[in-house]
Order: structure tokens, then sequence, then C-alpha cells
């Protein structure tokens, strides 16, 4: 079904938002074969091992076997460079591609990492394991030792609770490592349910139980350790019961391909590995929507033994998507990303959004002014991103990119076309863009302020002529 989707207008000033929303309108339709259940975790929620983990911004295996099979993608090598928890490689390792992750953040590398070892796990051991351990609770019988806080974490349990994880904590030193990584996913799975925070996107929400907020925020049932372990375990040792594998039906008749696991910043891993080499790039980026993986993961990340220095550094290293990004120097780290990059910050369409944000900074009608620097941030370094996806890419090969428009102070932000617009410039032949058929909502604040509309959330399907 092929539909123009109507951008937020403000005036006529926005020319050139029209400008390259008529350049795209063919390019762009609702695809109604994807929905919003598999571009997010929602779809995952049942999935056996994804739902170990709830990795809230991650897609589902369904739209990345989708996409494989709707472009005839013929199996090779695949890369995803904001790896997340890995959801790409599973996928696509069923159809035999051997696939290149690249994470950033400690809590996604170790659910990934946990996902492969599972699968070549003696299953029958680990759920013997898991068993006993539900019904003898041993860590109960372990020393308690010190749980790692970092600032924004202090106070995340009651005492109980505190004590319980510390002696458990204890109890896994002591299990042989894929035990003990089994057992610390599930720890990892459990700790907002049994703290007083909840995952916020942009930070933590603080439930006024804690002692640590003023406000009156409920976030309703706070569980017992105990309660939420056996719970998980019990989840996870029925996924290993499975009678098929954890890799589902294609198992059966496809060879599974490799999956390496790259630690570090995609912008310094990328420009290390080989030109030419992929078939596929398949990835969803964080969105310019501020919200803050180091925040809203600091339970976990403190778990893994972070700092709170190492917290900072991560929030400095990840892609630029909250307010408190420095800008990178790009031509720094690459000299080769100065074409992408200028290309980006100069482009007209670019240049206009960055000086209707500045005009509303004046009147005071942002609420953040460094809402602008941040985007400006995020276009370059998705520019140079792009050129690198280029880069890497047989000639036929394809970037599908997950993404969201975003809007502030009224004003819609057309990430699907601005970075469309770089991977054109990059080389790309943008072949589609397909949008969810339903739009996300604004935020209430939002929606009174602006009026009730609409923010387009698409998968970009790009191809390497
Ligand atoms: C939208 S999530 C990807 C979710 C993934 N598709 C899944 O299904 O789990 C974006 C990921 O990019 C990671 N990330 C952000 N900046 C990064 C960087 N510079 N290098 C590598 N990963 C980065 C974040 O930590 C996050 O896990």
């Amino acid at each position: 079904m092929s539909q123009t989707l109507s951008p937020n207008l403000q005036s006529e000033d926005d020319n050139e938002t029209l400008r390259y929303e008529s350049k795209y309108a063919n390019l762009i339709s609702y695809n109604l074969d994807i929905n919003r259940a598999m571009v997010s975790f929602q779809s995952s929620k049942h999935s056996p091992i994804h739902r170990w983990f709830k990795y809230r911004e991650g897609y589902s295996e369904a739209l990345v076997k989708y996409y494989i099979k709707k472009l005839s993608v013929k199996p090779g090598k695949c890369l995803d460079p904001f790896a997340g928890s890995g959801t790409t490689a599973f996928a696509s390792s069923q159809f035999g591609f051997d696939n290149t992750l690249i994470e950033l953040l400690p809590i996604g590398n170790f659910i990934i990492k946990v996902k492969i070892s599972a699968h070549s796990a003696n299953q029958l051991e680990v759920i013997s394991h898991i068993r006993s351990f539900i019904l003898e609770k041993p860590w109960k019988r372990f020393e308690y030792s010190q749980i790692n806080y970092i600032n924004i974490t202090k106070k995340a349990f009651s005492l109980e609770n505190d004590v319980e994880i510390g002696k458990f904590q204890t109890y896994t030193n002591t299990l042989p490592k894929i035990l003990k990584d089994i057992y610390d996913i599930a720890l990892l799975s459990i700790l907002e349910s049994i703290s007083f925070t909840r995952k916020d996107g942009q930070y933590l929400r603080w439930d006024a139980r804690s002692g640590k907020s003023l406000g009156n925020f409920h976030k309703g049932a706070i569980l017992s350790f105990e309660e939420a372990i056996v719970s998980k375990l019990k989840d996870i040792a029925d996924d290993l019961d499975k009678e098929f594998g954890l890799f589902g039906e294609i198992y059966k008749d496809n060879d599974i391909g490799k999956i390496d696991v790259l630690e570090g910043s995609c912008l310094k891993i990328m420009p290390q590995l080989k030109e030419d080499d992929y078939e596929l790039v398949f990835t969803s980026p964080p969105y310019a929507n501020r919200y803050d993986y180091t925040r809203t993961y600091a339970l976990e990340l403190a778990l893994l033994g972070c700092n709170d220095a190492e917290i900072k550094e991560l929030r400095q290293t990840m892609l630029s998507c909250t307010v408190e990004n420095r800008k990178k120097n790009l031509i720094n780290m690459n000299p080769d990303w100065r074409g992408p990059s200028e290309y980006a910050e100069n482009h007209p369409l670019v240049v206009q959004l960055i000086k209707r944000l500045n005009e509303k900074a004046a009147h005071g009608n942002l609420n953040n002014v460094n809402i602008i620097g941040m985007l400006e941030n995020y276009i370059r370094e998705m520019a140079c991103i792009i050129y690198e996806g280029y880069r890497l890419l047989k000639d036929g090969g394809y970037f599908v990119m997950v993404n969201d428009n975003v809007r502030y102070s009224g004003l819609d932000i057309p990430i699907d076309l601005i970075l469309s617009e770089i991977a054109s410039y990059c080389g790309f032949k943008v072949v589609q863009i397909d949008a969810l058929p339903i739009h996300k909502g604004n935020s209430s604040q939002q929606m009174g302020e602006h009026g009730k509309s609409s923010l387009r959330k698409c998968v970009y399907i790009w191809r390497k002529p």
C-alpha cells in the first residue's frame, strides 16, 4: 500500500521540509506486513532466550527474518554496529549468515555472550542445576558480599533485597562459568523488578519508598529477590528444555552462521573492518530522542562492575543522543569522514531545522537548548556510520535501518529523510522507506502544547548499487 505521509508543518518557513517530503513521497509508504510489536521488544516477550533479559530498545527476530526474505539477501556476512542484545545475529545466523556484532555497553555485550554460550551449553545439566537451586535455595547459606553501587544507584534496593543479592553473588562466584553466566543474567534481568526504580527512557525514575525522591511516584509491586529469581530461572529452564533447540524451526535445515562480538564504539571499530566484505548491514541505532542508556541501565552496569567514571566515559562514547553528549572530533578520528560530516551539517534541510530550533530557543520555547547540539552531533555521527556501512558492503549489499523521527518543541525532525539524503550522498540508492502503520503519539505534555499528530517510525532500505 502506498500513501503519502504528511509531515507536521508549522509555517511557510518549512519549505525545505516540504521539498524533501515531496522528493521522498514515492519512496515512503506504510508497510502492513510490519507492526510496532516487531520493531520493539514486545514480540520477544515470549520468545525463548530473548525474553530472559528485557532489552527494551531491541527489535524482534521476526523483523530481521522478514527483511532478509523480502530482499532475498543471499547468506554471506552481516554486520550490526549497534547490536544491543544481538537480535540481528541470532536471526540472520539461522539463514547461514556469519555475523559481526559491535556493541558499546557492557550490558548488551553480556547478554549477547550468555545467549551464545547458552546455545552450546549442556542444556540438561543446566536445567537440573536450576531445578535443585530452586528447591534448595543455596545462596542463603553463603556470606554477604558488598554489592557494587554507583552514585545514581545508591538506595536502589531494600536492605533485604540488597542482602540477598550480596549472598547470591558470593554463591554464583563459586560456579563454573556457564552456570555463573546463566545465574548472573537471571540476576540482571530481575534488578528493576526488585528495586525502587523504573526505567524511564531518559533516566531512572525513583519510587517514593526509596526515601531518595521527594515525589510521590509509586511503581506498584516491588518483588522480593527470592520470588523474582525463582520465577526468572523457571523461564530459563523452560526455554532450555525446548524440543527443537534454541534456534527455532529453521535450525533443522540450515547451517548456523557464526557470531563475532566486538566490544567498543562502532565509530572506532567500523573503520578497522575490511571493505566490500558484507552482504548486509542491519541495525537500529539509538534514536535522537534523548534516551540515556547509561542511566536506564545503571543498575545493571553497576552490578557488572562499572564505576562512576567508566559510566561517564561510556555516556560520552555513545552515539550522541542525550543533551550531555559533547561534540566528538570526528575528523580527528578518521580524516575520511570530513566529506560525509560536512555534507550532513550543511544540508539545506538540516540547516533550516537547526535555524528553526535556534529561533525557538531564542524565544525561550525550547525546554533545553542543548537539544540543538545533540541533533547536530547525532546527524554528523550517523553520517560517518552510513559512510562506513557503504564502504563495508559488497556491491548489491543492503543497509537496513530502523529509526524514529523525533519532535522538539512542536518541530518535526524527519530523521528518515535526513539520513536517506546522507545515504544517497555516500553512494547508496534509497530503495524504500517502510513506515509503520500505527504512529507513535506525542507525550501528553506535547499534545497539549502542539496539537495531536504522529511521528513516523520507519525501516529504511538502502542498496549499494
Ligand atoms: C536501539 S539499540 C539496538 C537494539 C538491538 N537492535 C536489539 O535488538 O537488541 C542501540 C544500541 O546501540 C548501542 N550503542 C550506542 N552507541 C554506540 C556506539 N558508539 N558503538 C556501539 N554501540 C553503540 C547502545 O548501547 C544500544 O545497545
